[in-house]
């Protein structure tokens, strides 16, 4: 199987790439860290390619079919990038720099996928959201939202292709508290998963090609309790 990784240089895009690798995948991996890259192509010289891609630039779509070009063709998209911080202070900065990487980023690259995979008549897309989708998040209001429009925009995705006739399919993953550079140092979060094991479940879930995918159990079932909480009472939440 051929699959392009975007959010391959860190975390759990590359525990995945790693697991992809044992599996005897062929990989087109890509981020701005090249030299992380490298060490996935060290891994398997001749089954790795590897792509310099900033999502928030308009030349990342071209570089993404550079990319796929190389590898021959793609079978899945897996989408791992993302920033976020909390900001509890609602610097500017940091909201609007996480509605580009995690909203217009995100929209570009699973976009071209998208396109990709209509030319080609199918295809398989998965991305990582977060279960930071579900409500509004105090302490981080542009990445909860941002994740809440990932959610939403894959779903629409999912209809617009079912409408088209396009046989395309997509994995929304949601994990809870993961222990990766994007946590670092931010907070002492509870329930806090293993890269290594998310990257287990993830690949499971793509492999069977789960719609939507909450990673692990613990947060499958604190999810949609929070959903249910009343809008007077997640007001006065103190997160
Ligand atoms: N950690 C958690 O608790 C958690 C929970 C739920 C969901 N998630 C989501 O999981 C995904 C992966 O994050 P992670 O936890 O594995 O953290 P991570 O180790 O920080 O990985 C983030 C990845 O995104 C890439 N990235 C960031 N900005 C980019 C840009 N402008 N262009 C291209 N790539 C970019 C990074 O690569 P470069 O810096 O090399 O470009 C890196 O490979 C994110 O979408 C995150 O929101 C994380």
């Amino acid at each position: 199987m051929r699959v392009v990784i975007i959010g391959a240089s860190s975390g759990m895009g590359q525990e995945v790439a790693k697991l992809l690798l044992d599996e005897g995948c062929r990989l087109g991996v890509a981020a701005r860290r090249e030299d992380r890259l490298q060490v996935l192509k060290q891994l398997a010289p001749d089954r790795v390619e590897t792509a310099t891609i900033d999502v928030t630039t308009e030349d990342a779509p071209t570089r993404l079919r550079a990319l796929i070009d190389r590898m021959g063709g793609m079978d899945l998209f897996f989408y791992s990038s993302g920033i976020g911080k909390q900001n509890r202070t609602l610097t500017p900065d940091i909201e609007l720099n996480t509605v580009n990487t995690n909203g217009m980023g995100f929209t570009r690259m699973v976009g071209e996928a998208y396109r990709y995979f209509a030319e080609r008549g199918e295809g398989h897309i998965a991305a990582i959201t977060s279960i930071a989708g579900t409500k509004g998040l105090g302490p981080a209001p542009s990445y909860s939202a941002t994740k809440a429009f990932q959610n939403v925009y894959l779903e629409a995705l999912e209809q617009q292709a079912n409408a088209r006739g396009l046989k395309i399919r997509f994995t929304d993953i949601r994990p809870g508290f993961v222990n990766t550079d994007l946590l670092s140092g931010d907070f002492n979060y509870p329930m806090m998963l293993k890269p290594d094991k998310a990257a287990r479940q993830i690949v499971h879930a793509i492999k069977a090609k789960r719609r939507v995918k909450v990673i692990d159990w613990k947060y499958a079932i604190l999810t949609p309790l929070w959903r249910l909480l009343p809008r007077p009472l997640w007001r006065h939440l103190k997160l």
